[in-house]
C-alpha cells in the first residue's frame, strides 16, 4: 500500500475528539469534556499526518484550566483539549519524515492529526515500546533525571524523599537516586503502591501519606533526616518534609499536584524550616532545560537497555475513556505513568 492509498483509506475515517468545553470549579470531571468528531486532516506542505496510538494524561492540563495561570499555555474553551501522543505516520510531506515512522508530538486528544515537520521527533520503538516514550524516555523520565541530578544535584550516600513515588516521574527519580548510590525513601497514597515502590522499585523505604501518623513513619523512614527533596506534591506532604530535612539540604520543586484541583492553595505551616535549616528550595521548569534532554535521554536509554530502569504504566482503552482516566490519575489510580492506548 502507498503513502496515498493510505490517505484515502483515512479520509473516509471519522477523526475522534475530545474537546476541552466547560472551566472546573474545583475538581475537573468528565462534564467538563466533550466528545466530538471531525475530519481526518490532510497534509500541507511540510507537514505530516500522524494516526495517534498512545495519548499521555498528566497532571499540567490540571493546571492549564487555572484562571490566570503561568508557565503552561492556558486552554481554550471549545478547542481539542492539548496533549502529547506518540503515533504513526500516514501521510509525510517533509522530507525527513516516511510513512510508517513513529513520533512524538503534541497532536492533542484526537485518533488523527497534522504536524509540521519540525514539531515533531521520532522515536526509536526497538529500544521501548511507543507509549514508553510519553514516560521514562519522554518527559517524565526527563524530569526526573533533571530536577534530581541537576537541580538538586544528588551525591551518592545521601536520603533523597520523593513524594508521588508510584507515579510517572516520582517512579523514575527513585530509581536514579538508587543507581545513584542513594538511599531513596517514597511517599505514595495506599500500601499496594508502597508495597510496589519497595520491592518492585528498589526504594529503600516507603511510607503511605494517607494514615493518620505519618509523620512519625516518615521519621521512622528518614532516621538520619533528607538530604534531597523531590517534591511533586506540595501541601501537607511537603509541609512534613519539611521536618525530616537536614542542614543544608536541597529541594528541587517540580510540582505540587495536591493544589491543582483545589479552589484555593493551601499554605506551608514549616516554611521557617527553610531558614533555620539553610535550606536550598528551587522550583523548575523542564522545558527550561533544553541543553539536558540529550544527556538525559542518553541515560535514560542506557538504563532501560540494561534492564536497570523499570517503568510502568497504567493503560486506558479508548479516547473516549480518556476524561475519566484523566481525573482518576489526578486522584492516585495510576501507577508509575498514565497513558490512553487509541489503536
Ligand atoms: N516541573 C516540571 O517541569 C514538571 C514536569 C512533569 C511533571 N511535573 C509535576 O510532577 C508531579 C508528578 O507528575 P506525574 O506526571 O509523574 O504524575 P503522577 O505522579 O503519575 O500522577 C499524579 C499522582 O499524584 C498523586 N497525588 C494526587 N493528589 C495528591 C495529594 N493530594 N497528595 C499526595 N499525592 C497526590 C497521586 O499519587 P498517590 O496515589 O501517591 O496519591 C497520583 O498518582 C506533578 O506535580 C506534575 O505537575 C513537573
Amino acid at each position: 500500500m502507498n503513502a496515498e492509498n493510505i490517505v484515502i483509506a483515512t479520509a473516509k475515517e471519522r477523526n475522534l475528539q475530545i474537546r476541552y468545553v466547560r472551566a472546573p470549579d474545583g475538581w475537573v470531571g468528565p462534564e467538563n469534556f466533550e466528545l466530538t468528531h471531525g475530519d481526518v486532516p490532510v497534509p500541507g506542505d511540510g507537514e505530516v499526518l500522524v494516526r495517534n496510538h498512545y495519548l499521555s494524561l498528566d497532571p499540567y492540563q490540571r493546571r492549564q484550566m487555572i484562571p490566570g495561570v503561568e508557565y503552561v499555555r492556558p486552554l481554550r474553551l471549545g478547542a481539542i483539549m492539548e496533549g502529547r501522543t506518540v503515533g504513526e505516520v500516514l501521510q509525510s510531506q517533509h522530507r525527513d519524515f516516511r510513512t510508517g515512522d513513529f513520533v512524538y508530538g503534541d497532536f492533542g486528544w484526537q485518533q488523527f492529526g497534522v504536524l509540521r515537520g519540525e514539531e515533531i521527533r521520532k522515536i526509536d520503538t526497538t529500544l521501548a515500546p511507543p507509549s514508553a516514550w510519553l514516560g521514562v524516555l519522554g518527559s517524565p523520565g526527563i524530569t526526573a533525571w533533571v530536577g534530581l541530578l541537576h537541580v538538586a544535584k544528588a551525591r551518592a550516600g545521601e536520603t533523597v524523599i520523593v513524594s508521588a513515588a508510584a507515579g510517572a516521574v516520582g517512579s523514575v527519580v527513585g530509581q536514579i537516586a538508587r543507581l545513584s548510590g542513594c538511599r531513596v525513601v517514597g511517599i505514595a497514597g495506599g500500601p499496594q503502591k508502597c508495597r510496589l515502590v519497595v520491592e518492585e522499585l528498589g526504594f529503600h523505604a516507603c511510607v503511605d501519606y494517607r494514615v493518620a501518623d505519618f509523620e512519625a513513619m516518615l521519621a521512622q523512614a528518614t532516621p538520619d533526616g533528607a538530604d534531597v527533596d523531590f517534591e511533586n506534591v506540595g501541601g501537607t506532604v511537603f509541609d512534613t518534609v519539611l521536618t525530616r530535612m537536614n542542614d543544608f539540604g536541597r529541594i528541587a520543586l517540580c510540582g505540587l499536584v495536591s493544589q491543582y484541583n483545589l479552589r484555593e492553595p493551601q499554605g506551608l505551616r514549616n516554611v521557617a524550616t527553610l531558614l533555620n535549616r539553610n535550606l536550598m528550595l528551587q522550583g523548575f521548569r523542564v522545558g527550561h532545560y533544553k541543553e539536558q534532554r540529550e544527556p538525559a535521554l542518553h541515560q535514560l536509554a542506557d538504563w532501560v537497555r540494561q534492564g536497570k530502569l523499570r517503568f510502568r504504566e497504567t493503560v486506558a482503552q479508548g479516547l473516549e475513556k480518556a476524561p475519566q482516566a484523566f481525573v482518576d490519575m489526578l486522584a492516585g489510580h495510576n501507577v508509575g505513568k498514565q497513558v490512553v492506548k487509541l489503536v
